[in-house]
């Protein structure tokens, strides 16, 4: 079996992970008994792109569970569990190439060796799977059934793709489910970024002005949270839409470059690239903490902040790389950039990834059953399935709710009754 891991000797403190993480994933636990007994997937060649967490673990298990043939690389260079990544290999015979801390050469090294598996599945967090194929390897393309994509900036690389009509096969955008992005990108990145900060810099938030940078599902989570730290927010924002609802959520908006001289801690959350830039750097405190829980490590201009230092940066902490400028302010990047909750905390915790993986998981049964009706596009899981996830959420629980009766059944059904 071919593989790259950091080192397999990690191996069963990732088993003890993995195992910590299914105990709060009670969901994708009953797909997965229900899928060893009906082998749905048997003979499915799956490569998945994803971040490699204990969480994904779980996945991951209950695919090959169900009869896939899996293999596993990193969606992301700095977001692997290597113990994790270990365990797979150790204990479970899943090939996996992650390294954390791999260069770019390597991270994508490991997505050709995904390529390399002739997947009839691509299971994508972010579109570099998905796009190295379609870019590297168009002759390869018609081997691949469908694909699933599990976050907000691949379903927009993808959406892109289908307009200009370069996407070949279906993909079904997990992050497009309710039980996906209410949960996971709210309460999800809400917790594990403010986990992220708090590791890397034991800061503390009370008191301290926080600028939240986009206020889309996870922009609101993360302003929520830090709130609840007793940090006063701010949000900036482009969407008037957003924007209003920032407002009478009770938090300030405004431009960000009137909020770069205000913040002492910048989040970007926005799914777009430099965000926070050369305008903003020369504004802010000093001692400020730049961090991103957006996918790509591109919302933070860091060439220009280069560009604007005395020397290289020093890293004061891992996890922490302090730029000086030149006028001798100290202004200090987080994770290099790249998404805060998983590169120096541990990701979304497991009771979230319950369902969003729940979904990955009914998504690729559901795709192997539609994908020769469907023209290549961007699909959303039926809202049948995404209901009967949040239903065996709520049981998981404990958490009964009330069902209509008979007659307001027949109520909604209906418009002749009014006033
Ligand atoms: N994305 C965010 N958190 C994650 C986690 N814990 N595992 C996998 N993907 C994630």
């Amino acid at each position: 079996m071919n593989y790259e891991v950091k080192d397999l000797s990690l191996a069963s403190a990732g088993r003890n992970k993995i195992e910590w993480a299914e105990a709060e994933m009670p969901v994708l636990r009953a797909i997965r008994a229900r899928f060893a007994r009906e082998q749905p997937l048997r003979g499915v060649r799956i490569s998945a792109c994803l971040h490699v967490t204990s969480e994904t673990a779980a996945l991951v298990r209950t695919l090959q569970a169900g009869g896939a043939d899996v293999v596993l690389v990193a969606s992301n260079p700095l977001s692997t569990q290597d113990d994790v990544a270990a365990a797979l290999v150790a204990y479970d015979e899943i090939p996996v190439f992650a390294i954390k801390g791999e260069d770019n050469a390597t991270y994508y090294r490991h997505i050709r060796a995904a390529l390399d598996h002739h997947p009839h599945i691509t299971m994508d967090d972010g579109c570099d799977l998905v796009s190295t194929l379609h870019k590297e390897r168009p002759e390869q393309v018609g081997e691949v059934w469908c694909g699933t994509e599990e976050t907000t900036t691949g379903v927009i690389r993808l959406r892109a793709m289908a307009k200009e009509g370069a996407l070949r096969y279906p993909v079904l955008a997990v992050n497009d489910s309710m039980t996906k992005h209410y949960f996971d990108n709210r309460y999800g990145t809400g917790q594990s970024t403010i986990d992220g900060i708090i590791r890397a810099t034991n800061v503390l938030l009370a008191g301290r002005t926080v600028v939240v940078c986009g206020y889309g599902w996870c922009g609101r989570g993360v302003a929520a949270r830090a709130r609840g730290m007793g940090a006063h927010v701010i949000v900036t924002e482009v969407n008037p839409l957003h924007a209003l609802e920032a407002v009478m959520d009770g938090f300030q908006v405004m431009p960000l470059i009137e909020a770069a001289p205000k913040g002492d801690v910048f989040i970007t959350v926005t799914g777009n690239k430099n965000v926070l830039d050369e305008p903003h750097f020369a504004v802010m405190k000093d001692n400020a903490i730049l961090c991103n829980s957006g996918h790509f490590n591109a919302e933070i201009n860091i060439p220009a902040l280069q560009r604007m230092s005395v020397g290289e940066p020093r890293r004061v902490r891992p996890f922490v790389d302090q730029f000086t400028l030149k006028d001798g302010r100290r202004l200090n990047l987080l994770g290099e950039g790249r998404l805060i909750n998983l590169a120096a905390a541990e990701g979304h915790p497991a009771a979230v990834m319950d369902m969003s993986f729940a979904n990955q998981a009914l998504g690729v049964e559901y795709m192997l059953h539609h994908y020769r009706e469907l023209p290549p596009n961007v699909y959303t899981i039926p809202e049948s399935v995404d209901r009967e996830i949040a239903r065996l959420k709520l049981e998981s629980l404990g958490v009964r709710i009330d069902v209509l009766t008979e007659e307001q059944a027949q109520y909604l059904a209906s418009w002749q009754e009014g006033t």
